[in-house]
């Protein structure tokens, strides 16, 4: 059985993981780190597509689905946090500036931490940069204490990442991308992950593997969750 299938994976309450209310909260926040740095918005609404699709594909409710989702669409919201000239330097970065960059989840989880319904959100915000070999940031966490959906957004964000162009490299094809992931499953990204994408990106055509398919931008993102959020939570539990 699939080591995602055994963890508590579907909802075990009645209460939706994403109510309106998180949701306008969750919109409220990827509008706001939009304004801040449009590039950084339009890589996370890539990367919460990838990240839905991928939870879905690993035996996900589409309730947990959709809190992936949206704790995708503002995973890197600790960014707010930092001068706007580093997000924008087309210069490699040195020791101080990484250090200020390695801050940004922890800063993402001070803004998040106290919101109402946002345990999924949180753990994305916190640990979307452990890797599974214990040599990310910010606990070093190893393996399965990453939450699974820290571990689904870690790989798509690496994804989407490497199939964009930044300010300090170009992009790398969708082919190298997937070679990329792959070279680095079990040591970066979680395997069963990285083989979910990848089926998916094979499967999905040339415009899903560049996130230019129709449904990958923010705002059709929030208005199908806002329609998941609305609808009764028994369609969503089926
Ligand atoms: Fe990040």
């Amino acid at each position: 059985m699939s080591r995602f299938l055994r963890t508590p994976w579907r909802s075990r309450t009645a209460a939706r993981a994403v109510d309106s209310a998180s949701l306008a909260t969750g919109v409220a926040l990827a509008r706001a780190l939009a304004a801040f740095d449009s590039e950084t918005a339009e890589h996370s609404a890539a990367v919460a597509l990838y990240a839905r699709d991928v939870a879905l594909q690993l035996g996900a409710d589409a309730d947990s689905a959709a809190a992936i989702q949206l704790g995708a669409l503002v995973h890197d919201v600790g960014k707010l946090s930092l001068p706007v000239e580093l997000l924008l330097k087309a210069d490699p970065l040195d020791e101080d500036e990484w250090a200020l960059v390695r801050g940004h989840p922890e800063a993402g989880a001070r803004i998040v931490g106290g919101l109402p319904s946002s345990h999924t959100l949180l753990t994305i915000v916190r640990h979307h940069h452990e890797r599974v070999d214990g040599r990310g940031y910010p606990a070093g966490l190893r393996g399965s204490e990453i939450p699974a959906a820290a571990r689904i957004v870690g790989a798509c964000d690496a994804y989407a990442a490497m199939t964009q162009t930044r300010p300090y490299r170009a992009s790398l094809s969708p082919d190298d991308a997937i070679a990329e992931l792959r070279r680095n499953a079990d040591a970066q990204f979680d395997a069963e992950v990285v083989a979910a994408l990848v089926w998916l990106l094979d499967a999905g055509g040339e415009e899903y593997r560049m996130a230019r398919a129709d449904g990958f931008s923010a705002e059709q993102q929030y208005a199908a969750l806002a329609e998941h959020a609305e609808a009764p939570a028994q369609a969503a539990a089926s």
